[in-house]
């Protein structure tokens, strides 16, 4: 990925992205990248774990490519919601420059988020590999390390954003993948927008237990998988 030359897009539900010409790859769906967002990560991820997980907290997320920080930002916004601590951790070797992510608004998405606006530059402005807390309820601590290099903390939930198995094959390989297993908790889910057979196979050959989910717009299935307890 030696072109990091970006673009500004609109996908189809208003919202916006960023696209990649020199891969000709997309931060997230053209069908919607909000919508995808809140699908994928914060409804079949965040409330999946805690719907199972009602009591325990703080529940500790990991992501892997922070981009644009939408993920962030919407689980921010979930735990300020819902008054539930979270321990977010993220990597993104390739951080967007101020130009791009001050260009990016997802409040006007719904009047809800308005209030929540600040946040987003907040997440953006915060410093690298430093664990800080963002709001009430939420803290961040993101990495310029690739996923390759890092160490991992424990995790519960684990957003899997990176680019396409097709664009950046080396993040899906299985031993990548398995420092990610490795480093999640008993109970721990793992949700990303790919719906790849190879990964889950390989998911499912690491002992995770995979089920059935509708993917986001555009998308007939996600992928979905549990460490049992
Ligand atoms: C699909 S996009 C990001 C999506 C992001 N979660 C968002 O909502 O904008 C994939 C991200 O992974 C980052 N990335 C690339 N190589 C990586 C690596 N080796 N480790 C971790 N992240 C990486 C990219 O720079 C990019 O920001």
């Amino acid at each position: 990925m030696k072109d990091r030359a970006t673009k500004i897009i609109v996908t189809e539900d208003g919202s916006p992205s960023v696209y990649l010409p020199g891969i000709n790859e997309s931060y997230h769906s053209t069908n919607g990248a909000y919508r995808e967002s809140v699908h994928v990560f914060i409804l079949y991820g965040l409330e999946a774990w805690f719907s199972r997980n009602p009591g325990k907290f703080p529940i500790r997320v990991f992501e892997v490519g922070f981009g644009t920080g939408l993920n962030a930002w919407l689980s921010l916004i979930w735990s300020e919601q819902y008054g539930v601590p979270v321990l977010y951790h993220s990597l993104e070797p390739f951080p967007l420059a101020e130009e791009v992510f001050s260009n990016l608004d997802y409040s006007a998405m719904d009047e809800s988020l308005f209030h929540f606006r600040p946040y987003f530059s907040k997440l953006h402005h915060m410093a690298w590999d430093k664990g800080q807390p963002v709001s009430e309820f939420f803290n961040l601590k993101k990495d310029t390390t690739p996923l390759q290099d890092s160490q991992l903390y424990p995790s519960d939930i684990v957003f899997f954003d990176a680019f396409s198995p097709k664009k950046q094959p080396e993040l899906w390989e299985p031993e990548v993948l398995k420092l990610v297993v490795d480093s999640m908790n008993p109970g721990g889910v793992f949700v990303t927008y790919c719906a790849a057979s190879k990964l889950k196979r390989t998911l499912a050959s690491m002992g995770l237990q995979l089920d059935k989910v509708p993917g986001p717009p555009g998308k007939k299935e996600m992928t979905r998988a549990w460490k049992l307890e």
